[in-house]
């Protein structure tokens, strides 16, 4: 059935300078799924997320989101792909301006989508994140590492996207710490029902969270 599918990608290719690096890359993922890309540093990972978010056109190939092809919706409909596929990188929280308050670093996504803001929803989500009020009138560098990747999450959660990417959210985080943010993820999942793109070169993390896998060899 074509609406069990959130995505689908075919069969692109991109080079840059030509240089070879995305090659013949087919998948389709599931609504709800956990679908992880793994693949080693270099591989195209984070080319094929920008791909999939519509940053980054390729050369030839297509993707579809809820059927539709991601060119459409750009030229159509891009507020509401803009809210609805969300992604988190290794280093988001460095975007944050370190001079606002987390309270408005918050805000932001809400001016921005007009989505109706109060202050109970931010502290809401900071519970869900597992942060509570007292993080509102902090400033970023007031935070560990692990706090403010937090803050990333929530600051996506709070556009409820339907499609979630999360580009090597646990490179350089200690064995626990890794462990910590799996277990949210995956808590966060069950609560928002999101598709969970997972991108990572660890095949052992991938192995244990994904429902699929795809593996991109170079
Ligand atoms: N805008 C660009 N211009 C030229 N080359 C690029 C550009 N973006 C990526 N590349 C090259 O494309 C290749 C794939 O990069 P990409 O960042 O997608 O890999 P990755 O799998 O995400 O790696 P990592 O695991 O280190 O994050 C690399 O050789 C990179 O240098
Ligand atoms: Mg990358």
């Amino acid at each position: 059935m074509e609406n069990s599918y959130i995505l689908k990608v075919k069969n692109l290719q991109k080079n840059f300078n030509k240089k070879v690096v995305l090659k013949n890359i087919s998948f389709e993922v599931k609504k709800g799924f956990v679908f992880s890309i793994v693949g080693p540093s270099g591989s195209g990972k984070s080319t094929l997320s920008k791909i999939i978010l519509g940053l980054e056109k390729p050369d030839t190939g297509e993707i579809l989101y809820k059927g539709t092809p991601i060119k459409t919706l750009l030229r159509k409909n891009k507020k509401k792909f803009r809210k609805e596929v969300q992604i988190v990188l290794q280093n988001s929280a460095s975007s944050f301006n370190p001079r606002h308050k987390i309270k408005n670093i918050l805000k932001e996504p809400f001016i921005f989508h007009k989505i109706k803001y109060s202050e109970e929803k931010i502290i809401e989500i900071l519970k869900q994140v597992g942060l509570d009020e007292s993080f509102l009138n902090r400033y970023p560098d007031e935070m560990s590492g692990g706090q403010r990747q937090r803050i990333a999450i929530a600051r996506v959660l709070v556009l409820k996207p339907d499609l979630l990417i999360l580009d090597e959210i646990l490179r350089g985080l200690d064995i626990s710490l890794q462990g910590q943010v799996i277990d949210l993820i995956l808590k966060l999942k069950e609560e928002y029902g999101f598709t969970l793109i997972f991108i990572s070169h660890n095949k052992k993390i991938v192995e244990f969270i994904s429902d699929e896998i795809f593996e991109i060899r170079n």
